[in-house]
């Protein structure tokens, strides 16, 4: 177990965060108004890659030592990104994690499941929390489906918390304890 790389998998590998030429790409999937309307409860806007470069080394010394790029390991592209906030790491051992497939081709395949499960890892027995958070909207049925099979369960919801289209939706609380994911994975 000490041996295996923290950070592969079968399919997919977590690499830094690159400013320079991760910025590019983070900007080119921002600008996609559906993944954004996944991610984030602001109103979808578009970035420029350097707004992009200039958000991401601001924050570069605050939480991104734990934020990480998804790279396929069979041809090393880049396809999205997965992140523990550090910022909100506290002394009870608990954070949040963020992910995010940018490209809209590789949703679906088990990519997405494969790097939360790497960053569980991380988070588990590198760090060595207790707990991790998420907050995923009603409407994602694909995230909330992934989230399972990764091991978390429903903890609660914010009712209507949400309004998207003229219908209001859920915000949902997922969570993971490490016993829990001990029992699964070792
Ligand atoms: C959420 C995300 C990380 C999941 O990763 P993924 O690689 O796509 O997930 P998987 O392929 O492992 O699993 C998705 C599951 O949802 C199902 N699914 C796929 N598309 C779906 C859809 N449009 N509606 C409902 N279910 C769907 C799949 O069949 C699969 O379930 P199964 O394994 O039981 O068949 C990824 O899709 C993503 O980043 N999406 C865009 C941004 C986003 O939503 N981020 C999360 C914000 S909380």
């Amino acid at each position: 177990m000490i041996k295996t790389d923290l950070l592969t998998g079968k399919l997919v590998r977590l690499v830094a965060v690159e400013p320079e030429t991760s910025s590019t790409a983070w900007a080119r999937w921002r600008n996609n108004s559906e993944f954004g309307r996944l991610l984030d409860t602001m109103p979808a806007t578009l970035y420029s890659t350097k707004m992009t470069q200039e958000w991401i080394e601001k924050h570069i010394e605050d939480w991104l030592a734990y934020e990480f790029n998804i790279q396929m390991l069979k041809d090393e592209k880049v396809i999205g990104f997965v992140g523990l906030d550090g910022e909100s790491m506290s002394v009870h051992g608990d954070t949040f994690v963020g992910i995010g497939i940018g490209e809209p081709d590789y949703w679906g395949k088990g990519y997405g499941t494969e790097a939360m499960q790497l960053i569980l890892r991380y988070a588990f027995m590198e760090l060595n929390l207790h707990r991790v958070s998420l907050n995923v909207f009603e409407y994602n049925e694909r995230a909330v489906k992934s989230y399972l099979k990764a091991g978390f369960k429903m903890e609660g919801r914010e009712k209507e918390a949400m309004l998207r289209n003229d219908r209001r939706y859920d915000i949902l609380f997922m969570g993971i304890l490490r016993e829990d994911w001990l029992s699964t994975n070792q």
